[in-house]
């Protein structure tokens, strides 16, 4: 029987104990062994939970137990869990996390001292939850060269836009739900204002090329500015609105960037709804693969902790290599970026066309009963800075949507 840990016994943490004891069996024919949890690591006590017996405060009796093996970290945040996470691999001990906050800060030097200590840093659900986006692109997809990902990478904005969308439902009220539902982060900033599907698109970046994206280069844009009306205006042009992680690599060089687009609504991508995460990668043998499943929640994300801990439990006394290592991976500036822009502009066609048409070149002009005092315009395909000198030239822009 090989003895785990868990550090943080909230949502991901308790289906990680429920994910073991549920699937018992499975989990040790396919790891070779049993897998047994002994502690749990929490601040609380949790009076009258079966798990109350296993519960310890102190770090320092699991970092000092050699039974221990593996240990699942899922407290989230940088501090303590990168300092616990890292006196852990340096005692041997494996670890697997859903902490993406940690994995994009720290995960190369992370995944170094785990080679060098015989033991292995995972992470299979800090990205698309339940979703074995990592695994594929490490283990399945190694003939091919990917050059394009293209992801909805967080639950939460997923969820809202689609319930805005469907149901017209207010903004605040469905994000209120979903941290109800335990899909949200602790902060949820993170989730609206993109910050989270920016450290996910971080994460696969860095995987895509073997060294370090640093996320703090990545342009990042949430969803609070969009309004009820631009549903309306994307279904015009036949589109979906979605948050999207992009990662590609173009003949203008090599982008990063998180921010609501428009999708064809016939496209793949555009049928991901509620909390479902879906990642569709190109690469140049395989063609087009779409990745699809619940992005966030309990089991579905414990599940993928759970995977990595069989992988471990496999490996004991060896490590799994690391995904990337610690040299900078530096992106071409997004200003080159091509790609349409959606425009919506105060006033009407008659007397703002001209001005739109000076700015942006050819456009397509998109009209909704909805809207009496604005239009959209579609532009071409133009370089974000392109973009950027030509809205600069017109202050009666409300709003813009990339497509
Ligand atoms: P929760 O807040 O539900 O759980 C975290 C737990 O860790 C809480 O019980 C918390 O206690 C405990 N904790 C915090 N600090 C310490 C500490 N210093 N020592 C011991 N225990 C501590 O978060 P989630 O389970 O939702 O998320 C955990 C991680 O997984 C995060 O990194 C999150 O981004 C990631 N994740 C979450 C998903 C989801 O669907 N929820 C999906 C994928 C990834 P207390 O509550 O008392 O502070
Ligand atoms: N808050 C995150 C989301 C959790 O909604 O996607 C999963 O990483």
């Amino acid at each position: 029987m090989v003895q785990i840990a868990v550090f943080g016994y909230g949502t991901v943490g308790s289906g990680v104990v429920e994910v073991i004891e549920t699937n018992q069996k499975e989990i040790a024919r396919k790891a070779g062994d049993g897998i047994h949890v002994k502690y749990v690591l929490d601040i609380r006590d949790f009076q009258g939970d079966p798990i109350q017996e296993r519960i310890v405060h102190d770090v320092e009796v699991i970092l000092a137990d050699p039974e221990i093996k593996v240990i699942c970290e899922t407290m989230g945040g940088i501090e303590p869990a990168y300092t616990f996470t890292k006196k852990a691999l340096m005692n041997g001990k494996s670890v697997c996390t859903s902490n993406k906050e940690l994995v994009a800060a720290h995960g190369a030097e992370l995944m170094r001292i785990a080679g060098e200590h015989q033991c292995s840093y995972l992470f299979e659900a800090s990205v698309g939850g339940g979703i074995p986006i990592i695994r594929t692109m490490n283990d399945a997809l190694t003939a091919e060269k990917i050059d394009r990902i293209e992801g909805i990478l967080n639950g939460t904005t997923n969820y809202i836009l689609t319930k805005m969308e469907r149901d017209g439902a207010a903004f605040d009220i469905i994000l209120k739900e979903a941290q109800e539902l335990g899909y949200a982060e602790r902060n949820p900033a993170a989730d609206i204002e993109g910050h989270d599907a920016c450290r996910k698109i971080a994460i696969l970046s860095s995987i895509l090329y073997g060294h370090n994206v640093d996320y703090r280069q990545i342009y990042t844009e949430g969803i609070t500015k969009i309004t009820p009306k631009d549903f309306v205006y994307a279904k015009a042009i036949d589109c979906k609105i979605k948050l999207i992680g992009l990662s590609v690599i173009t003949k203008e060089g090599e982008f990063a960037m998180v921010s609501p687009r428009l999708v064809p609504a016939d496209s793949p991508i555009a049928g991901v709804n509620d909390v479902f995460n879906g990642i569709q990668l190109h690469s140049n043998m395989l063609d087009t693969s779409l990745y699809y499943g619940r992005g966030a929640g309990k089991l579905p994300t414990a599940s993928a902790v759970v995977g990595d801990v069989v992988e471990c439990v496999k490996k004991i006394g060896g490590s799994i290599p690391a995904a990337w290592d610690e040299t900078e991976k530096k992106l071409t500036d997004n200003g080159a970026f091509r790609q349409q822009y959606l425009v919506r502009i105060k006033g009407m066609p008659d007397a703002m066309q001209q001005k739109a048409e000076a700015a942006f070149g050819g456009i397509q002009i998109v009209q909704i009963p909805e809207a009496a005092d604005e239009f959209a315009v579609l532009t071409g395909e133009m370089s974000e800075q392109e973009y950027r000198d030509a809205a600069e030239k017109i202050p009666e822009i409300i709003g813009m949507i990339r497509r």
